[in-house]
């Protein structure tokens, strides 16, 4: 079977690779890949930016954000053959960490996790990919050409989780969020935002191509003007934050309402450096009890909660999201960002 590989460190090493199949260890399912989705962390690892591979290799597979069929389940697995699954992306530590003996490995302590497709455990991005009967989850087979989305998904279901349990140290009925980012996890977070009955605003700095008229589609509004301007008026009562960009955290930080909450998602860029008021920025979040959380990756309950997303969502609004589905061999289009497209997947062998 051919795989997506990477040598982690080195830009441009991004191949095609022929892999002896996978071989189940006890408790697996082997899976056939149907699509595996590309985000800003794949092309951190294509650009030789992050990512580990297995211990002892050069070359890891890449691909977290999975879909595939099973070919095979062990027994008593609760999975049979041509269900639609998803791989979960993060393991436990060893030691384990308190977090993670309490299967919170999402919020690991000792940095010692893995993850499929990015940190030392090959990924999903292979016509044929084995997983643990417990780090899989079913799909209904209807979301079979958006169920790529579900790892994005769980990242999101698992930010707002962070909003309600932050917010609910005191009285916490937020009305207004906004979401600042309009790629997959800003469209997917003002998804579960409208789900949740807020009003939802989303930002971002194109005034063309899908993302106003898919924000416009939930019910939702769109804005592409300055940050200051734009969260100034709103007030929101909950920011997620979902572009990493150092001057737009710092606004939405200035700009909520009393008793903000502000999750960040985005994965910036160390060493950009921007003049902020610090002091200010202090001052704000002291006087009006604000806070603050960063929040990654999503454990088993967050991906039960994406599930419970999706399957409550339009599917075409879902499949919307979807702007690309690039052949297996052209593989590397699907690498190279737009602004303007969401969601780009990569199709894989196990599909045909
Ligand atoms: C993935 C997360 C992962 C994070 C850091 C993100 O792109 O969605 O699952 O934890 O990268 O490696």
């Amino acid at each position: 079977m051919r795989a997506l590989t990477v040598v982690p460190g080195a830009a441009g090493s991004l191949q095609l690779t022929e892999l002896p199949d996978p071989e189940p260890r006890p408790g697996e399912l082997v899976v056939e890949g149907l699509v595996v989705g590309v985000c800003g962390t794949d092309r951190e690892i294509a650009d030789g930016e992050y990512g580990w591979a297995p211990p002892g290799r050069d070359r890891l597979v890449i691909g977290h954000e999975s879909l595939g069929r099973v070919r095979s389940a062990p027994e008593g697995s609760g999975f049979s053959a041509g269900d639609l699954v998803v791989g979960v992306v993060r393991r436990p530590d060893p030691v384990p960490c308190g977090a993670c003996a309490r299967g919170e490995f999402d919020n690991c302590r000792n940095g010692r996790y893995t993850e499929r497709g990015i940190k030392e455990l090959d990924g999903y991005g292979a016509g044929l990919w084995c997983v643990e009967a417990d780090y899989a989850v079913a799909l209904d087979a209807a979301l079979e050409r958006v169920g790529v989305l579900m790892e994005p998904t769980s990242v999101v279901a698992k930010a707002w989780e962070q909003v309600r349990r932050v917010g609910e140290r005191a009285w916490f009925e937020p009305e207004r969020a906004l979401v600042t980012g309009a790629g997959p996890i800003g469209l997917l977070a003002a998804m579960i935002g409208v789900q949740q009955g807020l009003e939802v605003h989303v930002l971002d700095r194109v005034a063309d191509g899908p993302k106003p008229a898919l924000v416009e589609r939930l019910g939702a509004t769109y804005h592409h003007g300055d940050v200051e301007e734009v969260a100034g008026k709103l007030q929101p009562d909950v920011v997620i934050e979902a572009t990493g960009v150092g001057s737009l955290v710092f606004a939405a930080m200035r700009n909520t309402s009393p008793y903000g909450v502000i999750c960040l998602t985005g994965v910036s860029e160390p060493g950009r450096k921007s003049e902020i008021d610090a002091g200010g920025v202090n001052r704000e979040m002291v006087l009006e009890n604000n806070a603050v959380v960063g929040s990654v990756n999503a454990n088993l309950r967050h991906y039960r909660q994406a599930a419970e997303a999706l399957a409550a969502a339009d599917r075409d609004w879902l499949d919307g999201l979807i702007t690309r589905r690039v052949p297996l061999d052209a593989f590397a289009e699907a690498f190279e960002a737009g602004p303007e497209g969401v969601k780009v997947v990569v199709e894989l062998e196990g599909g045909r």
